[in-house]
């Protein structure tokens, strides 16, 4: 028997973060990416001190008092831990942990590809090409809505949003922004707060939503508030689906009071509303911000370095609950 920690991974890993698991850790793997259901997952982890999930595994009340008592921490591969009921992981003693700052740069990326691919209506473009009936050019053909110099709008000005920030700085952009609390002057490099959310959203042509699921964020983005936004607005959304109302920003969208919206997460992921699909003026990817091979790596390398933490006897730097 080994006397290393055991540790169940959920999702196929980068190959480099799974040689390092499987140097120090009695390791779990899934090589195969199957998508466990949580019975199963609560069996496979039998026997484990550590699991490191992904947000696709969903650790609720009932799952987390379900878990072998072995199990002492909950590493997520991701920054978002709203799949992971901490209150009930604290009160059974589970330490959790997440990877913040690592990915804020391929998101943000992700974020200023939505806010293009929708303004300059991509998708549609694409098809026309890739399905052969692009037929003209003229100068109506096509024609979107240019960003550089428009007012953008930031919902959660933390990690994320503060890189997506200065990326549209690089397109003149007027940074507007609304989070719980006012940024430093060296953080804000200018931006204007607005305490209220109500209040942003006038000055808002382009919308970004980089904030996380909590309850005050649920259904944030709803009719009333798309309603103060400009006419002709364009709604970008990487945190998180449960962000938006979907009838709400459908129907804008259908309406035309909305120009476009680019989304890379959605509610009911991957059987996001079909609506979404109906519509031209929507640019939509499958929850790719994260999506690359540095940024992937240093997740799963910050996962591990929250487990040696603990196993080390140490507190984890990215504790969460
Ligand atoms: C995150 O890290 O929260 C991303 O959404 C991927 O899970």
């Amino acid at each position: 028997m080994s006397d290393k920690p055991a540790i169940l991974v959920t999702r196929k890993l980068p190959d480099a973060v799974e040689a390092r698991l499987s140097r120090d850790f009695d390791v779990r793997l899934n090589p195969d990416d199957l998508l466990f259901s949580m019975d199963d997952l609560i069996n496979r982890a039998q026997g484990a001190q550590g699991i490191l999930p992904c947000h696709t595994e969903h650790f609720s009340a009932d799952v987390i008092e379900r878990l072998p008592q072995e199990v002492k921490i909950i590493a997520n591969f991701s920054v978002g831990v709203d799949h992971v009921d901490l209150a009930a992981a604290k009160t059974k003693g589970i330490v959790v942990t997440n990877t913040p700052d690592v990915l804020s740069d391929a998101t943000a990326e992700i974020a200023i590809l939505l806010m293009l691919g929708a303004a300059r209506r991509a998708s549609e473009g694409e098809a026309l090409v890739r399905t052969r009936t692009w037929k003209d050019w003229s100068p109506s053909f096509m024609v979107g809505v240019q960003v550089t110099g428009k007012r953008f709008g930031i919902v959660g000005m933390g990690r994320v949003g503060q890189v997506v920030a200065d990326r549209a700085r690089c397109f003149g952009m007027e940074i507007h922004y609304h989070n719980r609390s006012r940024l430093s002057p060296e953080l804000e490099k200018g931006a204007i707060y607005h305490k209220n959310l109500e209040d942003m959203l006038p000055h808002s042509q382009i919308l970004s939503l980089n904030c996380p699921n909590t309850p005050d964020t649920v259904g944030l983005l709803n009719a009333n508030r798309i309603a103060r936004l400009p006419d002709g607005a364009i709604v970008i959304n990487t945190a998180r689906g449960v962000i938006v109302d979907d009838a709400a920003l459908i129907n804008a969208l259908q309406s035309g009071k909305l120009a476009a919206a680019g989304l890379d997460v959605f509610n009911n992921e991957p059987d996001i509303d079909p609506g979404y699909r109906n519509l031209k003026n929507t640019f939509l990817l499958p929850h790719i911000g994260s999506a690359t091979i540095e940024t992937r790596d240093a997740m799963g390398f910050r996962a591990l370095d929250n487990l040696d933490a603990f196993f080390k006897g140490g507190e984890p730097g990215d504790r969460v609950a």
